[in-house]
């Protein structure tokens, strides 16, 4: 059995600083602390926090006075404000790169054009980026969602987790529409790094694990471009829900985590990958030498199947 581990893979910048700012704030802080949702899309750190004392609160009206930490994906400007009324302290933990794309978006929509924000409008990231286009916003998922264009001049933006081919598509479906496009790269490049490492691998490799929480955006684009190579992939939240018939027959194995994924679930998750393998394949797989390519940065987490 062979396990290679992508060259990027877990954590990113954006995630590990939100955690730190969390884990310090519960160390230095006398009184309550909240996040709005969920710090991370990983359960299990969720878990670990609450056990610090950070609550998740799923609105600033759960809020009892305190601190409240903005996560990594960042809020609207009426968040913020609502917290000040309330008399929150605000911790924010916005990735810089979400952060950017906000001010850019909030720059287009000073200029009086329309904003074109390319994500999936239901996640919270794209939801703050709508909130700092003052009503200018549009929200699509891709170039098929286009319409006509009834403005001059257009600004485009992107959730930072987009792949770039459907940035690009965007942007040259509005350019064949003939209007001026003031186009913004806001994707972040560990999400770019990771989704070229992971499909790399995939080419490579027999069978995908992609580790992550199920509710992570990332990981399930991560698991998506794998499973697009033809080669068949599984997303899992943990190593419990591995199972033997994935490793019948097989040999070379791919993992990759997500940007909320810690390391100490990737370790458990290709812990229990080589014990399945023993498992299923017996001793031909005990004897295959095993190498595993270890990660320029980052880990892995848990999953669900895709495939
Ligand atoms: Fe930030 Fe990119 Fe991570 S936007 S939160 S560094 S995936």
């Amino acid at each position: 059995m062979e396990i290679l581990l992508a060259n990027k893979a877990g954590f990113c910048y954006g995630v590990k600083r939100a955690i730190d700012l969390a884990l310090t704030t519960a160390r230095e802080k006398e009184g309550n602390i909240y996040t709005l949702g969920p710090l991370i899309h990983n359960p299990q750190v969720v878990q670990d926090l609450a056990g610090q004392g950070i609550k998740e609160i799923t609105g600033l009206a759960e809020a009892a006075g305190g601190s409240v930490i903005i996560r990594s994906h960042g809020v609207g400007p009426d968040i913020i404000q609502q917290a000040r009324d309330k008399g929150l302290e605000i911790l924010d933990a916005t990735c810089p790169f979400v952060a950017r794309a906000q001010r850019v978006a909030r720059e287009m929509a000073e200029q009086g054009i329309p904003v074109y924000i390319l994500g999936d409008p239901g996640h919270p990231e794209v939801q703050g980026i709508l909130g700092w286009t003052m009503g200018k916003g549009i929200v699509v998922e891709n170039a098929d969602e286009l319409s006509r264009v009834d403005h001059p001049k257009v600004g485009v933006v992107a959730q930072t987790t987009q792949p770039l081919a459907n940035y690009q598509r965007l942007v040259e479906a509005l350019q064949k529409q003939g209007v001026e496009v003031d186009a913004r790269n806001t994707i972040c490049h560990a999400t770019g790094e990771r989704q070229r490492a992971a499909l790399e691998l995939a080419k490579e490799v027999d069978v995908m694990m992609v580790v992550g929480g199920k509710n992570s955006a990332n990981t399930k684009k991560l698991a998506k471009i794998c499973q697009e190579t033809g080669t068949p992939t599984y997303h899992v939240e943990s190593a419990q829900e591995l199972r033997e018939e994935w490793f019948r027959g097989h040999k070379k194995f791919g993992l990759t985590a997500g940007a909320s994924t810690p390391d100490a679930i990737i370790e458990e998750v290709k812990r229990r990958m080589k014990e399945l393998d023993q498992m299923t394949n017996g001793e031909e797989g005990m004897n295959e030498a095993m190498e595993v390519k270890a990660p320029q940065s980052g880990e892995l987490v848990k999953g669900i199947v895709v495939q």
